[in-house]
């Protein structure tokens, strides 16, 4: 596909994962890097069972379950994505970490036709500073659950080129996806809707206005959301959420993204939504958690 074949992806979480298995199932290769073991058979258990229920379900195509994991390797090691074609980052969203993270692939991808991070709400632009070739960094950003949402947001950086953009684009169709062009504006197109809107049904909760169970089912019913949006923050993660909100009411100075009280006291509290048991609801012990 356009000089694309062999594609790297750091970070072995939900997204990481989700990330992986779309290109395998596009008939790309992958290089899955992650440097924590279990994390690593995490991915591999969740990847496997994502195809088998996906194969059940008729959307393979040609492939079989099979054929699509062995598309994928696994490694703890990141030099094994050295000839990786296009390298995608999804790791945990802290600006430094991701910074020192793309001044490594620079030095070891000089060829690789573009950096792509992952991220919802770190400037393309601060990440792209750590390399010496910021004209070939931008963001795409998948959505969860990945195998399944058919929306990428190509970010483009304050030095991306114009060809970077477009090889990105044919890419996401690739995949079977469609992409749609942001600025790097933080919470890029989706967030910056999404998040006021979650921030709200939390503050909503937290005054007592209405029981979890009614905000969620009104949104449901009402607007026809598959889900509403407290078992929607649950599903993204309430730390991750925590981050957005913090970012966008940095970015935009603006209290509509603000994190109500009681999401701080979650997160701190370690109550992360479904990956850690417990959120807005309890939950049995999930793999199928947002963890990057
Ligand atoms: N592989 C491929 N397809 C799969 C699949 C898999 N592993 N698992 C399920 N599917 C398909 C099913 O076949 C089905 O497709 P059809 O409608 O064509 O039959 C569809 O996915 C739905 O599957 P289910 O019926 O099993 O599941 P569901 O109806 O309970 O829906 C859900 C589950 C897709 C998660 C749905 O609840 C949903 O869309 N929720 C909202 C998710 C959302 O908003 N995500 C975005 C979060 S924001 C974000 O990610 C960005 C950020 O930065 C925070």
């Amino acid at each position: 596909m356009n000089g694309i074949e062999r594609v790297g992806i750091v970070g072995a979480g939900f997204m990481g994962s989700g990330i992986a298995e779309s290109c395998a199932r596009a008939g790309l290769k992958v290089v899955l890097e992650e440097p924590e073991a279990r994390q690593l058979e995490r991915s591999r258990a969740r990847i496997e069972e994502s195809l088998q229920k996906a194969a059940a379900r008729g959307k393979l195509g040609g492939d079989d379950a099979a054929t699509v994991l062995r598309r994928i390797a696994w490694s703890d090691d990141l030099e094994s994505l050295a000839g990786a074609d296009i390298v995608i980052e999804a790791i945990v969203e802290d600006a430094q970490i991701k910074g020192k993270l793309f001044a490594r692939l620079d030095e070891l991808l000089p060829d690789a036709l573009f950096l792509a991070s992952n991220t919802s709400s770190i400037p393309i632009a601060e990440i792209a500073s750590w390399t010496r070739r910021p004209d070939r960094v931008l963001g795409v950003h998948f959505f969860s659950p990945v195998p399944v949402m058919s929306l990428t947001e190509v970010v483009v950086g304050y030095d991306t080129r114009p060809d970077v953009v477009s090889l990105a684009e044919d890419f996401s169709r690739h995949l079977g996806k469609h992409p749609v062009i942001t600025k790097d504006r933080s919470g890029f197109i989706v967030n910056f809707l999404l998040v006021p809107y979650l921030m709200s049904a939390i503050r909503m909760f937290q005054d007592g206005f209405a029981s979890r169970e009614d905000i969620d089912e009104a949104m449901k019913r009402g607007c026809g959301h598959p889900m509403g949006p407290l078992t929607l923050a649950d599903f993204i993660g309430l730390d991750v959420l925590y981050a957005i909100g913090e970012s966008l009411c940095e970015e935009f100075k603006s209290a509509e993204y603000a994190p109500p009280p009681v999401l701080k006291r979650m997160v701190v509290s370690g109550a992360h939504g479904r990956k850690s048991g417990r959120g807005f609801y309890d939950y049995a012990p999930a793999r199928d958690a947002v963890t990057a």
